[in-house]
């Protein structure tokens, strides 16, 4: 971990160092330290506020080894004024959990650290790192004190250190895989792997791979970062949305070719989706993900400021999606915690801290956010999403309702629908009639809706069969136009319950691009005549 050693190494600029760490970078940092001391013949020493004294640290076979007390101690700070020290370098963990104390404690230990620094000055041959999680300083010990912040690794550092310890050139499937964990993780499994003598083929670099990509996905799942997890689209193509689908599935993913950035072209870094309910923005930002091959982090903006610390798991955030690269960091229903903008409130400090990130962040993370009302997003926050644009995905025009229904009818009576895009009505088993029946009916209803209402009928089919018709399983699903057509006339349509509401939404959107191109299938109503009409 030669890049790890890199990181710490102390600049003696000030006799007191800050060091923030991943949880399970601390035994590998400890051990660093160590070694980087070693040479010097420097004793280091260790507390944390598990120890009731300061404990000698050294290396033994690699291992670390934590030696007799040395001091009495519960408050190792306390010492260092008494100036009761002996030269060596002291690690001191937990004293800058600043969450649990309460503001007066916190100021005193902020000035036992100042003091520290001050008198430390005077003793030469000491010096203190202070490690922690989440290190946040005042101004007046940021000025006093050194800081260094191991972030996780990046790809490059990643593939240095796997072609270092397996001794050969890393697959890119491995160092993806590795990507997003910290130092210590990393590190930790490959001395697993490697402690096992085996050969390190093709064979065992898979298994490697697929070990750290569990190792990721169960840390992830534990993290406390509530990152949530989406399911693959099931359906194979997303209805109407053309213009849209267009921008995503081609110019996108030609953009993130590695061809590209040849010509100095660079991928949009965000995009909005604003529309009714069930109109699908959840599920292009889905579909976006797996088209592109890149991973859907999601989080929920309530999740974030609801959370004990917000700012913490924010940071936490965006390090581990840029630390990742090919992320869609899935910001869904964000309008939900912008109530509170105007007031200042966290959710204003969240968003400005997003918003720097997205304008900063050189990594390829693709920013989707959506929202049922634009109206709640202040103007500094909509010029984010310029370069990827601002999309309103509305309800489906008629051509757009036949599509939608020929997926879902495709999905789930596969042997008498089986074309899931017919071009023209002839290639499905009803007319052209019985379209614009059906469509006529079912104008203004979302694709959830549409959904719903096919899956319902495969739900009815199947309740219908006989227990012997159901044990043999050998039934095709078939559906009776009548009977689809009676179930779409009792949809009680959350565009009609809500009009008033959808209605300020298209209002308050009008700046944004729509989605969906005028309809120009044969299912098109013509537009009737201005009253009055033209001249003759
Ligand atoms: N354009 C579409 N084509 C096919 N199916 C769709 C489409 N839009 C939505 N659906 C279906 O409706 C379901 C719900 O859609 P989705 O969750 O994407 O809506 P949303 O716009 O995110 O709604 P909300 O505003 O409530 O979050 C999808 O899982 C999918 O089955
Ligand atoms: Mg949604």
């Amino acid at each position: 971990m030669i890049m790890l050693a890199e990181q710490i190494a102390l600049k003696h600029d000030s006799p007191l160092t800050t060091l923030q760490l991943y949880p399970s970078d601390y035994e590998l940092v400890l051990k660093q330290l160590v070694l980087s001391q070693s040479s010097d013949s420097y004793p280091v020493y260790y507390w944390n506020n598990g120890f009731v004294f300061i404990v000698k640290l050294s290396l033994e076979q690699d291992q670390l080894k934590y030696g007799y007390p040395l001091q009495d101690c519960s408050n190792p700070l306390a010492i260092v004024q008494q100036k009761k020290l002996s030269p060596g370098l002291y690690i001191f963990d937990n004293l800058l959990d600043f969450e649990h104390l309460t503001p007066i404690e916190r100021s005193v230990r902020e000035s036992q650290i100042f003091n520290c620094v001050n008198r430390l000055k005077f003793q030469l041959g000491i010096k203190i790192i202070l490690l922690g999680e989440w290190i946040q300083l005042s101004p007046k010990l940021r000025l006093k004190t050194e800081q260094i912040q191991i972030g996780l690794p990046t790809g490059v550092e990643i593939a240095r250190t796997l072609e270092t310890k397996l001794s050969h050139q890393p697959p890119i499937k491995l160092i993806s895989a590795c990507q997003g964990l910290a130092w210590g993780d990393i590190d930790h499994e490959l001395e697993q792997f490697l402690g096992v003598p085996s050969e390190i083929n093709s064979d065992s670099l898979t298994s490697l791979t697929q070990r750290f990509i569990e190792l990721k996905d169960h840390i992830l799942n534990n993290s406390g970062l509530n990152l949530e997890y989406f399911s693959n689209p099931d359906i194979p193509r997303i209805g109407g949305n053309d213009i849209l689908n267009k921008f995503l599935f081609d110019k996108l993913v030609k953009l993130n070719e590695p061809l590209a950035a040849r010509y100095g072209l660079k991928p949009p870094k965000a995009m909005l989706f604003v529309g009714p309910p069930g109109t699908g923005k959840s599920l292009t930002a889905k579909m976006t993900a797996k088209v592109l091959g890149y991973t859907l982090m999601g989080m929920s903006f309530g999740d974030i400021l609801g959370a004990e610390n917000p700012d913490r798991i924010v940071s936490l955030l965006l390090e581990l999606a840029d630390s990742m690269g090919k992320v869609i960091l899935f910001l869904d229903d964000w309008d939900k915690g912008l109530a509170d903008w105007e007031s200042g409130g966290p959710a204003r400090r969240i968003v400005q801290k997003f918003l720097t990130w997205m304008q900063e962040h050189t990594s390829p993370v693709l920013t989707i956010a959506t929202v049922n009302r634009i109206n709640l997003l202040p103007t500094e926050l909509l010029r984010r999403f310029d370069d990827g644009g601002i999309w309103m995905l509305d309800l489906p025009h008629r051509g757009a309702i036949f599509d939608i229904f020929n997926i879902y009818l495709a999905q789930c009576f596969p042997d008498q629908f089986t074309n899931p895009s017919p071009k023209s009505v002839e290639n499905t088993p009803w007319t052209f009639e019985q379209w614009v029946e059906l469509i006529d009916e079912a104008e203004e209803c979302t694709p959830v809706e549409i959904s719903d209402v096919v899956n319902t009928c495969l739900a009815d089919w199947y309740c219908s069969l006989s227990a012997r018709e159901r044990i043999d399983g050998n039934q095709s699903a078939i559906l009776d136009f009548d009977y689809l057509l009676t179930k779409v006339k009792q949809i009680d349509k959350a565009s009609v319950r809500a009009a008033d509401s959808i209605q300020q939404m298209r209002n308050d959107a009008w700046f944004a691009k729509p989605a969906s191109s005028q309809d120009s299938s044969p299912f098109r109503l013509e537009e009737e005549p201005l009253l009055g009409g033209g001249i003759g």
